[in-house]
């Protein structure tokens, strides 16, 4: 007999396939981001498939529509999976496993493990214990008390574009949204470490970051330094290239920030989405929102004063609780009079613990659905419009891919997605001067323009 293979050593380490599925905001995929490399750390390898997979891990989203349902769906379509595989572990991350926690358990026997948005640093145990068939199944939805340190770090690929988080959670109660129960209250990183995390992905090749937070405009870092301060010190104490930010709070969007923004443009993007969600007060007032039509339109002609090029987005909802077709209007006409470039439109939708979803009045579906359609009809005009400026201008773009055929892909400071030949020699990650040839809402074509 072999007398090595009897020695007892350490338990031997082998890879095992992970899985992850993510729906929702930017803010799911960067978790996921960081669950893939803690994982990676406790010798998981990501894989592209389920089948592949020995742990799967859903990363839900809860903010709209039938949530729970899509978590259940998935989950049922992985037992034959199971069936085959009796070691296959399955786990619920994310908004729904927060705000479901061993309901979901106990809804589908197939589920393994649920945490939370809080708890994605305690994944790996999680996981290990998980993998222990003998210990009761695993709930681990607290929410901690700090912000999360260096996450940026943990991005694996983050290329030339990526988000950088700078608060987690969000304190506004809107009163139709679901975050403030799903994120926890909010909770602000330390300066020092968004700029450390911003030096180190420009090393590994980063050139534009959007700043990440549900209400970016409430940062508060130590020393009481506000969001105006924090892009002051991105822009002057790293060497990024460009910024972005995302997603700002009509009431908290200041006269002080605009200024730091037009005195860093261009690295400053001049770029903002800034959602209004209904243009009529007394529907905002319902919402909880903090702002009237009027004082949003005075926040908008402040923008326009100070950044005259300035490409604004938003979003919205139609049919909220009460809303009548008049109430509506004003959301169609604050549409036209700021004249946004891209908007993002729902459907409301009933969230659980939410004031909203118990509001008198709920508008039926067909009424929402109609009002959804006529709002996008008449928006997809207004850009076609509003978006043929750009033809003929010389943009810079900054290249994010560059496809066998030699066709480029990348964006300008306005946050328009463009595709244009001739880049020759250019490599992603340069910034490129790009002559518009044609503009549609959702993406411009260009050509490469030369120095000569
Ligand atoms: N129903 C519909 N849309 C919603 N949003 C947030 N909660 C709901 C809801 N209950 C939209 C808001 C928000 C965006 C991220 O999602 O417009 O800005
Ligand atoms: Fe939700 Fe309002 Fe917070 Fe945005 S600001 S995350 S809509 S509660």
């Amino acid at each position: 007999m072999n007398l090595e293979s009897q020695a007892k050593g350490p338990e031997p380490l082998y890879e095992r396939g992970v899985y992850i599925s993510t729906y929702g905001c930017q803010m799911n995929v960067n978790d996921t981001e960081r669950m893939y490399s803690l994982l990676e750390m406790a010798h998981f390898t990501p894989v592209d498939k389920p089948e592949k997979a020995e742990l799967i891990i859903i990363n839900s989203c809860s903010i709209r529509e039938k949530p729970v349902h899509k978590v259940y769906s998935e989950v049922g379509r992985y037992q034959k999976l199971k069936n085959k595989n009796p070691h296959l572990r399955i786990g619920v991350g994310g908004c729904v496993g927060q705000q479901e926690k061993d309901k979901l358990i106990k809804n589908q026997p197939l589920i393994d493990f649920v945490f939370g948005t809080d708890t994605i640093d305690h994944l790996p145990s999680i996981v290990t214990s998980a993998f222990e068939s003998l210990k009761p199944k695993i709930v681990n939805t607290q929410f901690a008390h700090r912000a999360p340190y260096h996450v940026e770090t943990l991005v694996r690929n983050p290329g030339v574009a990526t988000f950088v988080n700078i608060t987690k959670g969000c304190d506004n109660f809107c009163t139709f949204c679901v975050v403030p129960y799903t994120r926890g209250r909010e909770k602000s990183r330390p300066l020092k470490h968004i700029l450390t995390d911003i030096e180190q992905l420009i090393q590994r090749g980063v050139k534009e970051v959007t700043l990440l937070g549900q209400n970016v405009n409430s940062y508060t870092g130590d020393e009481g330094s506000d969001f105006a301060e924090l892009l002051h010190k991105v822009a002057t104490e790293t060497s990024i290239e460009r910024i972005r930010f995302t997603t700002s709070h009509p009431k908290d969007f200041n006269q002080n920030l605009v200024e730091v923004m037009y005195a860093h443009q261009p690295k400053v993007c001049e770029y903002i989405h800034l959602p209004f969600q209904s243009g009529n007060s007394r529907i905002l007032n319902l919402m909880n929102r903090g702002y009237t039509r009027e004082e949003y339109l005075e926040k908008i002609l402040m923008i326009k004063k100070a950044i005259p090029n300035v490409v604004l987005s938003t979003d919205i909802i139609v049919g909220f609780p009460g809303e009548t077709e008049e109430e509506f209007q004003d959301t169609m006409s604050l549409v036209q009079e700021v004249g946004f470039e891209t908007i993002f439109a729902f459907m409301y939708s009933p969230r659980p613990f939410t004031k909203a979803a118990k509001m008198d009045h709920q508008v039926p579906e067909e009424i929402k659905n109609e009002r959804l359609n006529r709002l996008f009809e008449m928006h997809d005009l207004m850009a076609f419009d509003l978006v043929k400026k750009y033809e003929g201008q010389i943009l810079d773009v900054l290249i994010e891919r560059i496809d066998e055929t030699g066709k480029a892909t990348g964006r300008t400071t306005h946050n328009k997605l463009v595709h244009f030949l001739g880049a020759g020699e250019k490599t992603v990650g340069q910034t490129v001067p790009v002559r518009i040839t044609r503009a549609t809402p959702a993406v411009f074509r260009g050509e490469f323009e030369s120095a000569n």
